[in-house]
């Protein structure tokens, strides 16, 4: 390439510069419109317990009908990502330990999906830190959703 011109160089300078206040322009606009753009909406805190929990599930065929970090089917149980936001490890726990006790008429019986109470202690502990550690910020499709919507 040979030398440009100073008239030339000062295009190229100027057309820069504009391209740049237009791309930080459309950034600004874009995360007006998408205060989560940019972000991690869903995100996952896996201590070694919980990883030893996430393996345990994906062992145990969860995924034929829950969504898990992504992964797994939605067609049959609730999505799986966001439950630490959603419910807490108390519910959870009371949840694996008595499913009828918490959800009225669950499908948890046995019969359509898993039976929690061949599960040992320490395995419902693992999968209750593996959910734990499912979280979902404000404007995720996983975020909890007020009653009724
Ligand atoms: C045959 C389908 C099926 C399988 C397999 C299944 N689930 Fe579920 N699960 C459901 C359905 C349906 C619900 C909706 C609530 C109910 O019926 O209790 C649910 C609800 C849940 C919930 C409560 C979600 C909430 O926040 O309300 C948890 C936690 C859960 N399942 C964990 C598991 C785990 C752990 C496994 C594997 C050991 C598993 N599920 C396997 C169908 C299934």
């Amino acid at each position: 390439m040979g030398k440009l011109k100073p008239g030339e160089s000062f295009v190229l300078a100027l057309s820069g510069g504009l391209l740049a206040v237009f791309a930080v322009l459309f950034l600004l606009g874009v995360t007006h419109r998408f205060p989560g753009a940019g972000l991690t909406l869903k995100y996952y805190h896996l201590t070694p317990q919980a990883q030893r929990g996430y393996a345990f599930m994906v062992a145990q065929g969860c995924r034929q009908c829950h969504m898990i970090m992504g992964q797994g089917t939605t067609t049959a149980g609730p999505v799986l990502d966001g439950e630490g936001t959603r419910r807490s490890a108390r519910w959870l726990t009371a949840f694996f330990n008595d499913p009828g006790a918490v959800v009225a008429r669950t499908l948890h019986n046995g019969k359509y999906a898993t039976a929690f109470r061949r599960y040992t202690p320490q395995e419902k502990r693992e999968m209750v830190a593996f959910l734990e550690g499912l979280r979902s910020l404000p404007g995720a499709d996983t975020y909890p959703a007020p009653p009724g919507q």
